[in-house]
């Protein structure tokens, strides 16, 4: 690929599509191994076959029911046991978020006025530490959350650490609501956040804890609050070379650490946030699709703004191995509010 093109279609896909990480497409005649990475490439057949063989193999030798149960009665100690052992070098500062939700470069204007924003899962702070840094709105204040003590220690012990913008507090995602109804996080109540950003958490759920992390999400926002999605995709490599011993359920696996991952699907998504209702709670029943038509209707709680899949195919040239990796991300915002200062807001 040339380099002139290589600019080109760099420029026409960010005009075209905040939601689109690269600009290096694979085309029919383009030698794969030239570069790196590829972006927005489908697995190819071979890829395909071996992933499908790879699901039997994970399938047919499932973590016990023992194990199971360890992994999912107390999912919190295995993520402190992580924080224990990698403290805050593991993941990459996420430097892309302005660019790729600019609802975060907009809350954190100068005169973007009061933002609650709350990130769930927050780890050891790769996300609320490049938001605050690149901050320069008086008002903004980051509450950012993890069920993993540890984490929320890694936070508050961190040089960037600057409390007039930001808090970290433990706090369970899938809290279910104690007698007084509560299961919000420290600090704050029910409709008082401006936007939730959910960065690989819930793939770290229970499938059976989706609807109680909704439900929280649902209550902590305002109307027209939203929720800025990314997680791993169906197909990710790093889904087809999980060994046996690890599969779960479907698509739900244990790393060797103990903690927990799902590898979502783009139709399950749209019908999770696009269908769930605090009456009716989740629906997804991928038998039963619904059209974008009828998720536009308004009568759900959530809209789906954007959903798309991330993909990228990694290559190692030496080796002439192909990797290719998947994540969705996805925009969707609580129903009710002010539609114009959102939509400002894209
Ligand atoms: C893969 S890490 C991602 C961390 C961070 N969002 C990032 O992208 O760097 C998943 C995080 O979610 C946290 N987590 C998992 N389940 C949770 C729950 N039910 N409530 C709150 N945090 C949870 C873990 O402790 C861990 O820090």
């Amino acid at each position: 690929m040339s380099s002139e093109k290589d600019i080109h279609k760099f420029i026409e896909n960010k005009r075209a599509d905040p939601f689109q990480f690269g600009s290096r497409y694979l085309e029919e005649g383009d030698n794969v191994f030239e570069f790196n990475a590829w972006d927005h490439v489908e697995p190819d057949d071979e890829f395909k076959a071996f992933a499908e063989v790879q699901y039997e193999k994970q399938r047919a030798a499932p973590v016990s029911d023992f194990d199971q149960n360890r992994f999912n009665n107390d999912p919190a100690k295995w993520w402190n046991l992580f924080y224990k052992n990698n403290t805050d070098n593991f993941f990459k500062d996420r430097k892309w978020l302005q660019q790729e939700f600019p609802v975060l470069a907009e809350v954190t204007k100068k005169d973007a006025g009061p933002q609650v924003v709350l990130e769930v899962g927050a780890g050891a702070g790769n996300t609320a530490f490049p938001l605050i840094r690149n901050n320069e709105n008086e008002q903004l204040k980051v509450h950012a959350c993890d069920f993993s003590k540890y984490a929320v220690q890694v936070m508050r012990e961190s040089d960037q650490y600057n409390p007039k913008y930001m808090v970290a507090d433990v706090w369970d995602a899938a809290a279910v609501p104690d007698e007084n109804g509560d299961s919000l996080p420290p600090g704050l109540t029910e409709g008082s956040v401006d936007v939730i950003i959910l960065i690989f958490i819930f793939s770290a759920l229970n499938p059976n804890q989706w609807d109680l992390a909704l439900r929280n999400i649902y209550r902590l926002l305002k109307p027209g609050g939203q929720v800025l999605f990314r997680d791993y995709g169906r197909g990710d490599l790093a889904q087809v070379r999980f060994k046996k011993g690890r599969y779960m359920q479907e698509n739900f696996y244990v790393r060797g650490d103990g903690t927990r991952v799902y590898f979502f699907d783009h139709d399950e998504l749209v019908q999770m946030w696009g269908r769930w209702t605090p009456e009716k709670g989740l629906q997804v029943d991928l038998e039963n699709p619904l059209s974008e038509s009828q998720l536009a209707e308004g009568n759900t709680s959530f809209e789906v703004k954007h959903l798309g899949a991330d993909r990228r195919l990694i290559v190692n040239r030496s080796s002439k191995l192909k990797m290719y990796r998947c994540w969705m991300q996805g925009h969707f915002r609580k129903r009710g509010g002010d539609v114009a200062s959102a939509e400002n807001a894209e």
